[in-house]
């Protein structure tokens, strides 16, 4: 089990504070967001990531969804089954995604990519490109574990208490490798500390995690 030590903690947390992106989001979106950073981290660090790669991670992981903070809160929040209308609506969230960042002045390549095809799958039925396998960025593939594994545990308002355990989570995401997540990865995932402890979702949150200004001192709001 890889450890997460304090000081590879701190390194994560003062990468994320050098590029913050003002931006409101609910607190389960925030904390949702703490968590895929957390977990995306110690996945790098397992799969031996450099400290640049371990940044770009970080940051990826951060604001994967920040293009979702153009989209309506009522089909964000939508119980049931999509229209297609609100599929593409969502769908679209990845463009935005990496367009935002884009025009925040980031062009790492593994960051936008991770951001660009956080929602593709390893058999070939996801989006935007229906990459497939190998395609598909190693950065993206961590990001479609830890996000779905991090979703799956019900941070978000209109999902019931209900089998929200994570070692529910952690079964749903074995059932799907092979199809929605590449096999390799998903072995890494069981290799690394679950869940969190709440120590160190509150060190995040005394960080100023939800951030007030990216590094070229321009708000997004
Ligand atoms: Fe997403």
């Amino acid at each position: 089990m890889v450890s997460f030590k304090d000081s590879e903690f701190s390194i994560a947390i003062n990468h994320l504070e050098q590029h913050e992106i003002s931006c409101e989001f609910p607190a389960w979106v925030i904390r949702h967001q703490k968590e895929v950073f957390l977990l995306a981290y110690r996945m790098g660090l397992k799969l031996g990531f450099d400290p640049e790669q371990l940044t770009d991670i970080s940051i990826a992981a951060r604001f994967h969804d920040i293009g979702k903070s153009d989209i309506d809160p009522a089909i964000i929040n939508h119980q049931g089954a999509l229209n297609e209308d609100q599929r593409y609506i969502i769908f679209e969230h990845v463009h935005q995604s990496y367009h935002i960042l884009r025009k925040k002045g980031i062009d790492s390549k593994s960051i936008l990519n991770a951001v660009f095809y956080h929602h593709e799958n390893f058999d070939g039925s996801g989006y935007p490109d229906r990459l497939s396998n190998e395609e598909i960025p190693i950065e993206a593939q961590i990001l479609r574990i830890v996000d779905s594994y991090s979703a799956m545990l019900g941070r978000r308002p209109y999902q019931n208490a209900e089998n929200k355990d994570s070692q529910w989570a952690v079964s749903q995401i074995e059932q799907g490798s092979g199809i929605l997540y590449n096999p390799e990865m998903v072995k890494i995932f069981l290799e690394i500390g679950r869940p969190l402890p709440e120590s160190q979702m509150k060190s995040l949150q005394q960080s100023d995690f939800n951030g007030v200004l990216f590094k070229t001192g321009n708000s997004i709001n």
